[in-house]
């Protein structure tokens, strides 16, 4: 279930795609999706002083080999310039943004960077792609990953007439981005569509976001590789789904007719407390006896409650979450057991060198 690989539709070979942030949880199934329907794909990866390809190494082969479907390109987004010499280079058919300093927490903590990646980002991309339309004289589509933390204090049920009202740099920096992206398509008549996607998660979630936090530490607490679990607001609600269904909805999106703004999530909504229930009693665990409240977890100001309303994605783009709640958090615990169960044989060999940074988040 990890891997959504499926059947190529051969309609589509040759079509090419360009990723930012395909080294994050979203670029790297939907880079695997692409893939599977015959797309040549391009991805933005940043130089780093270690390796960050983790989530997309199945994918990438050997530049020496022909025919390779995955490429790959140093660029980043506070980068215009390099911005534009990747789509010169590319000549994509379909642009999806997922770059982001995607963290609602380290927001407050850089709040002008997370605005120069996640805003101004959004907008030298807009601009490279504009004047590079101009220049090559075809029509490129471009996905916006717009968030749900931009309806932030507004009342559930969201959907996309829902008034915005972000509480974070990062949710404000979003609903800047969705206004140019919403802004290149009135002026310029650009094909921009924005995913309001709500919360999504998989087994190649960032740790320090709560539910792969909470999947990771249940299954070492279960191995015993830790004794405590440090979490901030458990009365926090969202409305979890599974990447790999969503990040199919982003490509429908750049298959419409008209370029629209959709809400994509599962309509269902639980606590940070009933993800944690699911999850330590799922391995016969009491979380009562293993977590503890944290400060430095709690943010300035919180969003209390998402759900979403996805009727228009549904009928429009015929789009239906597949993994429900439950079988989520499973195929998280069983895919982070499997970790912990490899800790654990290196610890027992006096190999282990210890998990790293969950405390940051
Ligand atoms: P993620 O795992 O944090 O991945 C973020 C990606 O952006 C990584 O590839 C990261 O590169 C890259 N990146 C960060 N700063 C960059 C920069 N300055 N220039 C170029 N690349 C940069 O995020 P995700 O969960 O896949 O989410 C994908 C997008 O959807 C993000 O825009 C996020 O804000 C948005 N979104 C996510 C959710 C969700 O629940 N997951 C919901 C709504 C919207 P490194 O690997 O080098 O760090
Ligand atoms: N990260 C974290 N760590 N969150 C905690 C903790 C903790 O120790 N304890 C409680 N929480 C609560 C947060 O306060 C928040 O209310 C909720 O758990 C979810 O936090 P995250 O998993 O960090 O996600 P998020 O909802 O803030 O943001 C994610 O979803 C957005 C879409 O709504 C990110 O993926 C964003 O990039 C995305 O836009």
């Amino acid at each position: 279930m990890d891997n959504i690989i499926n059947k190529t539709d051969n309609s589509l070979r040759g079509k090419r795609a360009l990723i930012t942030g395909i080294t994050g949880q979203d670029g790297s199934y939907l880079a695997e999706f692409l893939i599977s329907q015959g797309y040549q794909v391009h991805g933005i990866i940043r130089r780093t002083s270690i390796f960050n390809t983790d989530r997309i190494d199945h994918l990438y082969q050997d530049p020496h080999q022909s025919n390779l479907p995955l490429y790959l390109h140093y660029g980043d987004l506070t980068d215009g310039t390099g911005l534009r010499r990747i789509l010169q280079r590319v000549e994509p058919d379909e642009v999806y943004n997922l770059a982001a300093q995607s963290h609602v927490k380290v927001s407050f903590e850089q709040p002008e960077y997370t605005a120069d990646t996640v805003a101004m980002g959004t907008l030298r991309l807009l601009e490279a792609l504009r004047d590079y339309m101009e220049v090559a004289g075809k029509q490129v589509r471009m996905y916006q990953a717009a968030s749900s933390e931009m309806f932030g204090a507004s009342p559930p049920p969201q959907n996309e007439s829902t008034p915005f009202y972000p509480r974070s740099p990062y949710a404000v920096s979003k609903v800047a981005a969705y206004w140019y992206a919403k802004n290149y398509r009135e002026a310029y008549g650009m094909f921009v569509a924005s995913g309001i996607l709500f919360n999504h998660e998989s087994p190649r979630r960032g740790e320090t976001f709560v539910t792969r936090k909470i999947s990771r530490a249940a299954t070492r607490i279960k191995m015993g590789l830790q004794d405590r679990l440090y979490l901030g607001n458990l009365d926090a609600k969202r409305d979890w789904g599974f990447a790999g269904d969503y990040v199919k909805a982003m490509w429908l999106m750049l298959q419409q007719d008209e370029p629209e703004d959709f809400v994509i999530c599962t309509g269902e909504s639980h606590s940070v407390r009933e993800f944690l229930e699911e999850c330590f009693s799922y391995l016969d665990l009491r979380w009562q006896d293993y977590v503890s409240i944290d400060q430095r977890y709690f943010r300035p100001s919180e969003v209390d409650y998402l759900q979403g309303d996805a009727s228009r994605a549904r009928e429009k783009l015929g789009w239906s979450p597949q993994v429900n709640f439950k079988e989520l958090v499973k195929m998280m615990v069983d895919h982070d057991f499997d970790l912990a169960r490899q800790e654990k044989i290196l610890q027992d060999a006096g190999h282990y060198k210890g998990i790293r940074g969950i405390a940051y988040g």
